[in-house]
C-alpha cells in the first residue's frame, strides 16, 4: 500500500477530491512496475484547467486502429476495421453527452431520465441499464469495453444484449514504447481474435479498437500535470471515455467519477462488491485522473455535491 495525500500536505488543488476520498491507494501486488515499459520523471508545472485543456487539445483526437500499420496491414485489417473511423461515425457529432460512470454511488441518485435526456450516453464494460433504469437511464449511444470483456467467456460478449445495438469500443494496453508486433503477439487479453470474428459476423456494427498512441497520449498528460509519480498503467475507461467524448461533443456531463455525497464503497452500482480502490485507484491513476478532470469541471459546486456531475466543454469549444 502507498500512502497519497494526507493532512500534513500543503493545500492545494485536488485536496478536495484527497479530503472526500480514502487516503490509501492499493497498488496491485502482482504487477510488474515496468510492465509496460513506461519512462518515469517527466513533469511540468502545474497548470489551470483552461491550460490542461488546451494541451489535450492539442493531442490526438480519438484514434482507432485503422489497418493501415504493421501488423494488421498484413492482416488484412484495412478490410476488417469499419469503413469509417469513430471521430467520423457521427458526422458534426452531438450537442451534449453523458458520461455514465459504474460507480456504487450511481444506485439511488435517481438520475436516469437527466442522463437519458442528452444527445449520447457512453457507458462501461458490463455496466447494465436494465433493472436500474431509474439511476443510470437505458439509453446507451456508444460502450467502451477493455480487452478481458472479449477475451473472458463469462463476459458473453457474442450474445449479451449488452453489446448490441451501440457503437463499440475496445481498448487493451499496449507497451508504451508502441510496439504493435508485440502487442499483437502478446496483449493484455487477446482481444484481436474475437474482434476480428464479431466484425465477420456483424460488419454494420461499429465496433472500433482504441489505438495505444491515444491512451498513452494521455498518460503522458496526466503524469505531465501531476508532481508525484503516478501508476506506470493506462488509465481507467472512464478517463478514456470522457476525453473520447470531448472529441464527439459539444458539452459533457460526466456522473459520479467525482464521488457526491453519496460516496461508497460499492465498487459498481450493479454488483454486490465493496472496495474502495474502485473509486480511488490501484492498477489504474484514477485518483490523479479525477483530479485533471475537476480541474476541467466548469459545472456549478452543487451539481458535483449532489449528482457527482461534472461539466466538460467539448474540443470544439475550447479556444487557445
Ligand atoms: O470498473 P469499470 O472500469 O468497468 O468502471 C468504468 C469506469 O467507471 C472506471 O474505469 C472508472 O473510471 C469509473 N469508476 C469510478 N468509481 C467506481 C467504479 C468505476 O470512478 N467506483
Amino acid at each position: 500500500e502507498e500512502v497519497v495525500g494526507g493532512e500534513e500536505e500543503d493545500e492545494e488543488e485536488g485536496d478536495d477530491i484527497r479530503r472526500r476520498t480514502t487516503r490509501r491507494v492499493a497498488r496491485r501486488d502482482d504487477s510488474d512496475p515496468d510492465e509496460y515499459y513506461v519512462p518515469r520523471g517527466h513533469r511540468k508545472a502545474q497548470q489551470s484547467g483552461q491550460q490542461v485543456l488546451c494541451e489535450l487539445k492539442k493531442g490526438e483526437r480519438v484514434r482507432t486502429l485503422d489497418g493501415a500499420e504493421m501488423p494488421f496491414s498484413n492482416l488484412g485489417w484495412r478490410k476488417i476495421v469499419p469503413p469509417l473511423p469513430l471521430s467520423q461515425l457521427y458526422g458534426p457529432g452531438f450537442q451534449t453527452c453523458a458520461v455514465v460512470t459504474s460507480a456504487g454511488a450511481m444506485l439511488h441518485s435517481g438520475l436516469g431520465k437527466e442522463i437519458d435526456s442528452h444527445d449520447a450516453v457512453l457507458r462501461f464494460n458490463t455496466a447494465p441499464t436494465k433493472g436500474y433504469e431509474r439511476d443510470v437511464g437505458n439509453k446507451t449511444t456508444i460502450r467502451i469495453i477493455n480487452s478481458q470483456i472479449l477475451a473472458n467467456p463469462k463476459h458473453q460478449f457474442n450474445t449479451s444484449s449488452l453489446y448490441k445495438n451501440v457503437t463499440l469500443v475496445a481498448w487493451d494496453p499496449a507497451p508504451y514504447t508502441l510496439n504493435l508486433h508485440k502487442w499483437y503477439s502478446n496483449p493484455d487479453y487477446n482481444l484481436f481474435t474475437p474482434y476480428m470474428e464479431h466484425r465477420m459476423h456483424f460488419p454494420a456494427q461499429p465496433f472500433y479498437i482504441l489505438h495505444p498512441k491515444y491512451i498513452w497520449q494521455l498518460w503522458d498528460v496526466i503524469q505531465g500535470n501531476n508532481l508525484e509519480n503516478i501508476q506506470p498503467n493506462p488509465p481507467s475507461s472512464g478517463f478514456i471515455g470522457t476525453l473520447l467524448m470531448m472529441s464527439l461533443c459539444e458539452e459533457v456531463h460526466v456522473y459520479e467519477y467525482i464521488p457526491s455525497k453519496r460516496q461508497t464503497d460499492l465498487c459498481h452500482y450493479h454488483e454486490r462488491y465493496y472496495d474502495a480502490a474502485c473509486t480511488l485507484g490501484a492498477y489504474h491513476p484514477l485518483l490523479y485522473e479525477k483530479m485533471l478532470i475537476q480541474r476541467m469541471n466548469v459545472g456549478p459546486e452543487d451539481d458535483l455535491r449532489q449528482k457527482g456531475k461534472v461539466t466538460l466543454s467539448g474540443f470544439k469549444n475550447v479556444h487557445c
